[in-house]
């Protein structure tokens, strides 16, 4: 409305300064303020949202200016659009409500002190969304719809990308079944999509962990190491049951005998007896997390003791009573590590040591990575992926 009037201004004063010089005067004043809004308009970087403060921002509310799709239909994949972030028309029969056929990804772009943009292992993204979309009987999408897409709306939103301590574009790739139909079978319609949010680190100060001794988050044969959407939907009213008992988060134990841990929250799980640390092995139940198996790697870069095996509730709490347990976390790609305080188990609330960056090996290996991820520090893995610019005019 402003800009419209203002262009009226200007077209008006054009005519009008061939009358007068009066008229010339406003025209050159009309022709400044768009000039002033033109400049301003290209230093400000969060173009399309000017009350959006990179200081103060809730997780996964505001949505930057571009999305990718792609729709399937007749057995193929159709192309892939790069369009604005916006609502996309379905029905309530559509399949992917009703019966859950719909599955994502969780991964972050990060920008470096000299406004680089880097995605971290992307191609670890590609094969986990692929391997959750066989396992819910959905189409795979390509390497080409995937890396190329992300690449591309990162790009374009680099703008986006908070810098600093912590920030980074948390990046959500997804594909879902759009069929309008309320058959329970395949469905033979869906979309990929790709859509980001700007992020700080999920949780950020130490929660209370339920253990959980009834509910669990998969079982054997069941969908556990898909990143399928129904898993979370699951975990929500057993988290809802934990808060209401104190806790912020639930550890999840295996189905059969509740006697072992396998994730928490929406993270993989980290135990550290004495100075080794424990976490159980990836399975059909045990999401294969990225954040996950960086940790590893980090660890026994640091020649830490890592042992991938099962990790028995009756050990933690063991440990915990004798004082052998110094520390228990979760890792995942929108929290980084989350560090536990104290963990709930038969009606006790069983505090953990509060330890600092030098003394926790949580905190020293999730420096470890973040100082990869923002370029702070070289990378020796080669987990980094260079984001280039103006990717869509040069292709
Ligand atoms: C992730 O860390 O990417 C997750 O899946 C957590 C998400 C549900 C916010």
């Amino acid at each position: 409305m402003v800009k419209n009037n203002v262009n009226l201004l200007i077209f008006g004063s054009f005519l009008g300064c061939f009358f007068s010089l009066k008229f010339t005067f406003i025209f050159c004043i009309a022709l400044i303020i768009k000039l002033v809004r033109l400049v301003l308009r290209s230093f400000t970087p969060f173009k399309n949202c000017s009350t959006f403060d990179p200081e103060n921002f809730s997780f996964g509310n505001t949505f930057i200016d571009h999305m990718i799709i792609c729709e399937y239909e007749n057995g193929k994949w159709g192309d892939v659009k790069l369009v604005p972030y916006g609502q996309l028309p379905f029905s309530p029969a559509m399949m992917g409500v009703n019966y859950g056929q719909a599955c994502f990804e969780g991964m972050k772009a990060y920008k470096d002190k000299d406004g680089q943009v880097f995605l971290f292992r992307p191609e670890k993204n590609f094969a986990r969304i692929n391997k959750s979309a066989s396992r819910l009987a959905m189409p795979e999408v390509t390497e080409e719809m995937f890396i190329d897409g992300l690449k591309a709306l990162v790009d374009i939103d680099r703008a986006w990308i908070p810098q600093g301590e912590g920030m980074s574009l948390y990046i959500r790739p997804l594909i879902f079944a759009t069929e309008e139909a309320l058959k329970a079978r395949v469905s033979n319609k869906y979309m990929f999509a790709i859509v980001a949010t700007p992020a700080k680190s999920y949780y950020s100060e130490p929660v209370s962990v339920l253990i959980s001794d009834f509910y669990s988050r998969a079982a054997n044969g069941g969908v556990g190491s898909a990143k399928a959407a129904g898993n979370y939907a699951a975990s929500f009213y057993p988290t809802q049951l934990a808060i209401e008992q104190g806790y912020e988060q639930i550890i999840w134990t295996d189905d059969a005998t509740h006697e072992y841990f396998e994730e928490s929250g929406t993270m993989n799980v980290f135990v550290r007896i004495n100075d080794t640390i424990y976490t159980p092995p990836t399975s059909e139940k045990i999401l294969d997390g990225v954040t996950r198996d960086s940790f590893i790697q980090l660890a026994k870069r640091r020649c830490i003791e890592v042992k991938i095996e099962p990790v028995a509730v009756k050990t933690v709490i063991e440990a915990q009573k004798n004082g052998t347990l110094k520390e228990v976390w979760g890792v995942g790609t929108a929290v980084v590590t989350t560090v536990f305080k104290a963990l709930g188990y038969n009606g006790e609330k069983l505090d953990l040591p509060s330890l600092s960056l030098e003394e926790s090996f949580a905190l020293t290996l999730q420096k470890d990575l973040v100082d990869i991820q923002t370029n702070k520090v070289e990378d020796p893995f080669g987990w980094r992926v260079l984001v280039e610019k103006n990717i869509l005019e040069t292709a």
